[in-house]
């Protein structure tokens, strides 16, 4: 369910991470208090997370400066002309919104960011949960001449170029986990969803969705998630704005779709590899059809392929959920 508009207007009034008391939003909004703590739990109900205390009122756990739209254009620098980009305050998915776009025509470049998902996909029909202020959540329509079936490795591929991108805001130790998740030491830092369209035999256009955290998620977020989580702000003692973090991921991954486009996945596999956590461990995946199978992860093929050494021989696995082996 949307937010309602003054629902959006009493998290504007909280935007500064201070406590603000009751009777002086409701004043502010023109509300009764009551249509305050209404509003208030309705957020709540949304997943927003809020602070509240008897006697100070209520506030945001952070600051939350919405997305500027003409700080992100500047840090796009040359891919500015590549891409066209719109910010909403709220959308059920990202993903999904421009896939209903990408069936109107909507032209390759085309870019939505959202301050808050109300229903945020991840892969494996899970869902994508972050609090309002803590994550980038956006998608890139990127189409392609080729057909479906010449895009293996993308996914592989658009992992590459949120490394390189964190890379250059100075982030070192951020690496992959297959297919596509980028992943720290603390745990999983960003997650990838890729849905397409098109024939097998082209052209194609894909969705690519990108959630990265830039604050661990809020204990109630993190309840609904699955596996340990990281944040960029605990690797980086200085972040940069949240539009300068989202334009260098941009940037990186209109460099690496070009260069897809022109080479497929084969070039990068030896860079995916250099930023793959398992390289040469021993391993565990989980199949879609609920067996798994253990191995020494060897790295990827030219379309994607997880390469495992198993007691019986060397796999290759098209899809799975990894994890090191106990
Ligand atoms: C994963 O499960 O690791 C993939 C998560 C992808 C989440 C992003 S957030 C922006 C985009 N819109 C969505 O609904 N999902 C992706």
């Amino acid at each position: 369910m949307l937010l309602s508009e003054r629902a959006w207007q009493l998290l504007g009034a909280l935007a500064d991470g201070q406590f603000h008391a009751g009777d002086a939003l409701a004043r502010s909004l023109g509300i009764s208090r009551p249509s305050v703590c209404k509003l208030v739990s309705g957020l709540e109900t949304q997943g927003i997370v809020l602070h509240r205390i008897r006697g100070r009122g209520y506030r945001l756990p952070h600051v939350w400066q919405p997305l500027q739209a003409a700080v992100l254009l500047e840090g796009l620098g040359t891919v500015r002309d590549a891409l066209t980009v719109e910010i909403r305050r709220e959308v059920d998915s990202t993903n999904a919104e421009l896939l209903r776009q990408a069936a109107q025509q909507a032209r390759t470049g085309t870019v939505l960011v959202a301050e808050w998902q109300t229903a945020g996909r991840g892969r494996l029909g899970r869902r994508w949960v972050s609090g309002l202020g803590d994550a980038l959540t956006f998608s890139l329509l990127w189409r392609f001449d080729a057909g479906l079936n010449a895009l293996a490795g993308l996914s592989l591929a658009v992992g590459v170029a949120i490394v390189r991108a964190l890379n250059t805001l100075g982030v070192h130790d951020a690496g992959l986990k297959w297919p596509n998740d980028v992943m720290t030491p603390q745990g999983k830092l960003a997650g990838i969803l890729i849905e397409a369209q098109g024939d097998m035999l082209g052209p194609s256009a894909v969705v690519i969705g990108v959630g990265l955290n830039l604050r661990l998620p809020s204990l109630a977020a993190l309840a609904q998630i699955e596996q340990p989580v990281s944040g960029l702000a605990q690797l980086h003692a200085a972040l940069p704005r949240r539009e300068i973090v989202l334009a260098a991921l941009l940037r990186a991954l209109v460099d690496v779709l070009q260069q897809f486009s022109r080479e497929g996945f084969a070039q990068l596999g030896a860079e995916w590899q250099g930023c793959h956590v398992f390289q040469d461990r021993g391993v565990r995946v989980n199949l879609p059809d609920g067996r798994s199978i253990s191995g020494i992860a060897r790295g990827v093929m030219p379309g994607g392929e997880l390469c495992l050494e198993t007691a019986e021989g060397l796999r290759y696995l098209n899809s799975g959920e990894v994890g090191e082996q106990a």
